[in-house]
């Protein structure tokens, strides 16, 4: 999941990389060791905002959409199908009479994908190392016809991308979220992990909601959003949820949040939005979240607020009203408003 795969196809000389090529990465994993690549001259294209970041951090160079033609471009397999031969259409493109390089675990469809892809190009190489494969092939016009669709309208009108959280229409949680949603919520709210705008568009329907922060990581979901929730009252945010905003700002937070690092169930990821909520939220806010019934929330709420009730939930998911924030949760200077 780190490159090494790729590590080990150029370690044993099965793939050759030139010292001077210019390569483009396509959505590496977090951790991935860009060391491994004998050449200095490498983009990072990436829409997932903490992985944006950490690599600018790095003094790589980012970018959501690379557009300029590279030697050699290296595609990391997303879980999406549809995504993963869109960023392949998108590699072939960029790296014209170049090379593509893709790399996935095997849990994340490499198997599948080099299938379509040997039905359609002949492969030039390839490496199974750490239950996955890298492969490789030059670059030509084979997945043109794959390349990723804009957003369009899906499931009532609502539009989405592939490869975003719930692409084919409302999550069940965010649902029954909504139905669930207590009245009393009013002033100025974020809706965290917001993806292509579910929530906010409900949450606009609040007699007294006067504004929402809709922060999103996915800059794909973020694009979606833009276009299913046009308000003025509703701002949108390409930013980690978990250290974004002021401590102390908010009326409200409401959630469905994210309970996946890629394939791999992460609870620590709903938690770590849980401490962030209560950090943005004044003495007198209040959180809604919604989430399935097994993810292990309430020893971080309890550690977070002071009050915490379910509301209406259903078998499947728990809806949570948590009140009274804990100031030991922020930890600047709350703003005065
Ligand atoms: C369970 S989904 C809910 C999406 C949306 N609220 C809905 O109801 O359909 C969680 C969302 O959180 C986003 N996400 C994951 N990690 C994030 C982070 N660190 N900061 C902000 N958003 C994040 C995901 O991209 C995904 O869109």
């Amino acid at each position: 999941m780190t490159l090494s795969r790729l590590a080990h196809a150029l370690e044993t000389g099965t793939l050759d990389l030139s010292e001077n090529a210019c390569v483009v990465l396509i959505e590496p994993n977090p951790d991935a060791d860009l060391g491994v690549l004998p050449t200095r001259n490498v983009t990072v294209q990436h829409s997932f905002k903490p992985s944006y970041d950490l690599f600018d951090a790095m003094g790589v160079a980012v970018t959501t959409q690379a557009t300029q033609p590279v030697d050699v471009v290296h595609v990391t397999l997303p879980r999406s199908r549809e995504l993963a031969r869109g960023l392949i259409a998108q590699a072939e493109s960029l790296a014209a009479g170049g090379r593509v390089i893709v790399d996935g675990a095997k849990t994340d469809g490499i198997d599948a994908i080099l299938k379509f892809a040997r039905a359609r190009v002949t492969i030039d190489g390839q490496v199974s190392k750490a239950h996955g494969k890298v492969f490789w092939f030059d670059a030509g016009t084979a997945f043109a016809e794959y390349a990723l669709s804009d957003p369009a309208p899906v499931t009532d009108g609502w539009i989405t991308q592939p490869g975003v959280f719930s692409a084919d229409g409302p999550d069940l949680g965010s649902v029954a979220l909504v139905a669930g949603l207590p009245k009393l919520l009013k002033g100025r709210g974020a809706d965290l992990g917001g993806g292509w705008g579910f929530l906010t568009k409900h949450l606009l329907g609040v007699p007294g909601v006067t504004h929402i922060d809709l922060i999103e990581a996915d800059h794909r979901a973020l694009t979606c959003a833009a276009l299913n929730v046009s308000d003025d009252r509703v701002a949108l945010h390409w930013a980690d949820a978990t250290v974004w905003g002021d401590a102390g700002g908010l009326d409200w937070v409401v959630m469905n949040p994210p309970f996946h690092t890629s394939r791999t169930p992460d609870a620590s990821l709903g938690q770590q939005f849980i401490r962030s909520a209560a950090r943005l939220l004044r003495p007198k806010g209040t959180l809604v979240m919604v989430a399935n019934r097994h993810l292990p929330y309430e020893t971080t709420l309890a550690e977070c607020f002071g009050q915490v009730q379910e509301l209406n939930g259903d078998p499947r998911f728990k809806i949570v009203q948590a009140d009274q924030p804990k100031t030991s949760n922020k930890p600047g200077r709350a703003l005065r408003r």
